[in-house]
């Protein structure tokens, strides 16, 4: 497949893992729901496999949204503007990152966060507790080319113009949409370490409202897949989706840790993928090494070999 266009840096993006998560997406999907879509990676990489009709892609983040919207709708004039910016950096580009900082943080502009994105380090974005965005600049980038930008801008919206919806509201009202036709992907933020806040997303959620919300999905017979929680060698981290909302669980082999590395050890990094018992039902064929262990949810381990 040719290579899938991403002009968002986004820490935790899904990009790495969109083709082995994309393997349990079954034929017919009419709109692929993304209610924390990020920078929207597991869209665009549905979109670029023609794997459904619409899609929804939302994200609590306003501007974050907005930026995909743009993206998609106005790429040429999206394009034009980020090399505008891009290009007055080089007298004092450090300074200029908190310039257009400042300004971003004051207008809320979508596009002066997608330079920030690209020039911030590893796309991780921080957030103070006033909301305002905080990250610094990474000193030895100075963010993608404005050339590449661009291809990458125009790529996304050849993928998704004309099919798709963009919104940002709080994930509950997204899912008060989905109907059984649908296919629904979820990546909350990340729930290991921080709680209900985390400053590195603009918002957390609460772990029991979600399962909540993930039992009425349930109820409503809507197929969905979920990214939550994850292990490195025999560490877990975030807490576990409950049994009793009967998911087939998949372990992921997200590769070596650069951390793990660094210490000489060899562990492997597992991020779990969550699977709805109506999504499973359309599975027509199911993995052959799915087996059943004692919790009664089905672990598949893949590799990582396979996920170009
Ligand atoms: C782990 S990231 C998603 C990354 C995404 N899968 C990607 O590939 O880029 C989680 C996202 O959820 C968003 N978010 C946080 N709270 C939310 C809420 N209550 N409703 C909807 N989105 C929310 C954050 O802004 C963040 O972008």
């Amino acid at each position: 497949m040719k290579s899938i266009p991403h002009p968002i840096q986004y820490q935790g993006s899904k990009r790495n893992l969109a083709a082995v998560i994309l393997r349990y997406v079954p034929k017919g999907v009419d709109c692929l729901i993304e209610p924390f879509a990020g920078s929207a990676a597991i869209s665009i990489a549905a979109a670029a496999r023609k794997m459904a009709k619409s899609y929804l892609v939302n994200d609590l983040n306003q501007p974050l949204a907005e930026l995909l919207r743009l993206i998609v709708e106005f790429p040429v004039e999206t394009a034009s503007f980020y090399e505008q910016v891009w290009g007055a950096q080089h007298d004092d580009s450090i300074e200029h990152f908190y310039r257009v900082r400042e300004d971003f943080n004051r207008t809320q502009d979508p596009r002066l966060f997608l330079y920030l994105l690209a020039r911030c380090v590893k796309g991780s974005v921080r957030y103070n507790s006033n909301g305002l965005f905080n990250q610094s600049p990474d000193k030895r980038r100075f963010g993608t080319r404005p050339k590449t930008m661009r291809a990458n801008i125009l790529g996304v919206s050849a993928l998704l113009k004309g099919k798709s919806r963009f919104s940002s509201l709080d994930y509950r009202e997204v899912l008060a949409s989905a109907k059984s036709t649908d296919l629904v992907y979820m990546d909350p933020p990340y729930q290991g370490v921080c709680g209900e806040r985390d400053s590195r997303y603009f918002s957390g959620i609460g772990h029991s409202d979600f399962i909540a919300s993930l039992e009425e999905l349930n109820a409503r017979g809507i197929s969905y897949i979920v990214s939550y929680d994850g292990r490195r060698g025999d560490k877990t981290f975030g807490e576990s989706l409950p049994s009793s909302l009967d998911l087939a669980h998949i372990e992921l082999d997200a590769g070596r840790s650069s951390q793990s590395t660094l210490l000489g050890r060899d562990e492997v990094t597992y991020e779990s993928l969550y699977l709805s018992q109506a999504l499973t039902d359309k599975l027509t064929h199911k993995p052959a090494d799915y087996r059943q262990p004692r919790t009664q949810q089905f672990v598949l381990l893949e590799p990582a070999a396979h996920y170009a």
